[in-house]
């Protein structure tokens, strides 16, 4: 997704750019630019990596203060001429999210002579912020900017520069995140925490409808009506170390290895494993409240919705609580019928899922309390829900998730065990035996770590396959749409996750001797039905790859091969197994040479629609 990054200070603009675009290229992106005001504003642009940016920057090209975005298309083709930082005679504007109605502006503005160079809605932004400070009063780039956004439609973070006004950068947010960074006689306007990490750790986040501007000295930030809003700078804990490859290969293999701290950190302070408790001191629901909850709605997108479901499993377990698990994309559009004694759950690492904020502000409009689960901090869903559980699993660079899955996963355990507790569902003793198995599993995911050759081997050896098929059944099924998920994303192969049962009323029409099927047969209540279904798909001729304890010596005779993860409780295996199938995508992928931190078409944060 599209990133913003601007600087304002005594430093040389180009190189600080450059350097923090850089730290947003894992976002995903098609094209990139900058402005500087060098006397006058020049603007750099290219459909193309940053490298090439910076090949078409001249060396000499001073100034202290400029703007730059990475573009992932939306509107109009990933071409130069439509990559920001988009110009209107002295303006010069960057913008993340969607303007809806930029073609009836651009209708209007075109009337009034403006000539579109681009076929972005972006562009609308520059030519409609210069009409309103030249066209029809002497507005300062401010006013003009507060005139501007008033006649958006849709979802905006844009930084813009104005040559007559070269000591400022001003700012305006709606629905994208937008994060001005503090420095020392010089400050910073970023999209995401990551682009600063390598100049400050004070931050202030900039909340919907506010706009403002940024001095070397200073930052100034209003409401639409002009009022002043003060605000205090948060720090960051997030280092600069966390969001480098510390010498692996790709951010994935890195975080994949990083889950025995990830998950540590998730639940650290939180688990007393002699009283049977979790402490969940951020959830502002009171006793009462949660005794009286009738149903749980999750919501979230992609694999943060696969984590929903192993969600929805443990909160009607443990809990007693009836859960849904909605797609955020749709439930924005269905009729859901919710009531004010239910409880809603966002899941999403980046708190910037455009689809799941929607989600949430329409579930918010029936009175519903709400919880987020997200990585994080001061991000949008913070601000939208009323309590926030955080994963501590550190910035996430790789676009396919995985620390920040299991921290999910933690999370969803440990807000189980809470509820389930208060309302009496599980005793104690229960709880404890979950509690010690959560402390486990940082020891047996770095045992899985330890032995990853074997899956690296059984990775090469499939990585020509047309066709994945990922099977298991109760809390396996949402590891088996994980490890779906993940291969496709990152190695092209097409790849379907099935609950293992359902295979017979459909898709085993498509199981021949050339599809691999990856059946999650670890010890539970359903294992033996889960041997069922690999004798089914082995009777089709299909190669099975089963994921399976290390005390389970009786796979080995219906199978062709043997991934192992440490017993465990039956409930908490998933997230072993998860572990073992990301390294089966990352082999895979590595195997087949594809851009595994990067790949193709997605963004790591999808804050359209
Ligand atoms: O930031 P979120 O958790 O809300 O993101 C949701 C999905 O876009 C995300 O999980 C996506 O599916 C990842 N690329 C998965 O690896």
């Amino acid at each position: 997704m599209c990133g913003i990054v601007g600087y304002i200070g005594d430093g040389h603009a180009v190189p600080i750019l450059i350097d923090s675009l850089r730290m947003l290229e894992y976002r995903g992106y098609d094209s990139a630019g900058v402005t500087v005001f060098n006397g006058s504003l020049e603007t750099y642009k290219i459909a193309g990596r940053i490298k090439e940016l910076e090949n078409i920057i001249p060396e000499n090209t001073k100034g202290s203060i400029g703007i730059g975005h990475t573009r992932w298309a939306t509107h109009g083709k990933p071409e130069t001429k439509n990559a920001h930082p988009h110009i209107s005679s002295g303006i010069s504007v960057v913008h993340n999210g969607i303007i809806e109605n930029y073609l009836e502006l651009k209708e209007r503005l075109t009337d009034l002579g403006y000539e579109f160079q681009s076929d972005t809605d972006t562009e609308v932004i520059a030519h409609l912020l210069h009409f309103n400070m030249n066209g029809n009063s002497n507005n300062s780039l401010l006013d003009g900017l507060a005139e501007t956004v008033k006649e958006l439609k849709g979802s905006y973070a844009i930084a813009a520069l104005y040559d007559k006004e070269p000591g400022i950068m001003a700012f305006a947010r709606k629905d994208s995140p937008l994060v001005v960074g503090l420095g020392n006689g010089s400050n910073y306007t970023a999209s995401d925490v990551t682009a600063l990490l390598k100049h400050t750790k004070k931050v202030i986040f900039i909340n919907d409808d506010e706009i403002g501007l940024v001095k070397p000295e200073t930052v100034e930030i209003y409401d639409l009506e002009g009022h002043t809003i003060s605000r205090d700078p948060e720090t960051i804990e997030w280092t600069l170390e966390a969001a480098e490859k510390a010498g692996y290969e790709h951010f994935m293999l890195k975080e994949i290895h990083e889950q025995p701290t990830s998950i540590q950190d998730t639940f650290a302070g939180k688990l007393s494993e002699l009283e049977g408790t979790v402490t969940l001191k951020e959830l502002y629901l009171k006793p009462e409240e949660i005794k009286r909850l009738r149903r749980a709605t999750i919501i979230a997108c992609g694999t943060s919705w696969n984590a929903g479901i192993l969600g929805k499993y443990l909160f009607e377990k443990l809990a007693g609580i009836h859960t849904d698990v909605e797609t955020a994309s749709e439930f924005r559009y269905s009729n859901p019928v919710l009531c004010g004694e239910e409880l809603t759950i966002a899941i999403t690492q980046s708190g910037e899922t455009a689809d799941t904020l929607a989600a949430v502000r329409s579930s918010s409009s029936y009175g519903c309390r709400s919880i987020a689960i997200t990585n994080v901090v001061g991000s949008t869903i913070t601000r939208e829900s009323d309590s926030v559980l955080y994963t501590r699993a550190g910035p996430e660079i790789g676009v396919a998730a995985t620390k920040t899955f299991t921290a999910q996963l933690i999370a969803l355990y440990m807000l189980a065990i809470n509820l389930g507790r208060a309302r009496g569902v599980i005793s104690a003793n229960e709880a404890k035996d979950l509690i010690v198995g959560i402390k486990r599993l940082p020891g047996q995911i770095q045992k899985i770590l330890n032995r990853k050759e074997a899956i690296k081997e059984c990775a090469i050896q499939f990585a020509e396959s047309r066709d994945y098929f990922f099977i298991g059944r109760y809390l396996n099924f949402p590891v088996a749409l994980e490890g779906a998920l993940k291969l496709k994303e990152i190695s092209y192969i097409h790849a379907e996750g099935y609950a293992a049962g359902e295979l017979k009323h459909g898709p085993l029409a498509l199981i021949t001797e050339e599809t691999p099927v990856v059946a999650i047969a670890t010890k539970g209540h359903t294992y033996e039905k889960i041997l069922s279904n690999i004798k089914e798909v082995k009777a089709r001729d299909a190669t099975v790859i089963a994921v399976a304890d290390d005390d389970d010596t009786e796979i080995e005779k219906y199978v062709d091969v043997v991934l192992r993860v440490p017993s465990s409780h039956e409930l908490l295996s998933p997230v072993l197994s998860s572990v073992v199938l990301q390294l089966l995508s990352y082999y895979t992928a590595l195997a087949k040479g594809c851009s595994i931190d990067k790949p193709r078409n997605l963004a790591k944060s999808v804050t359209v629609e």
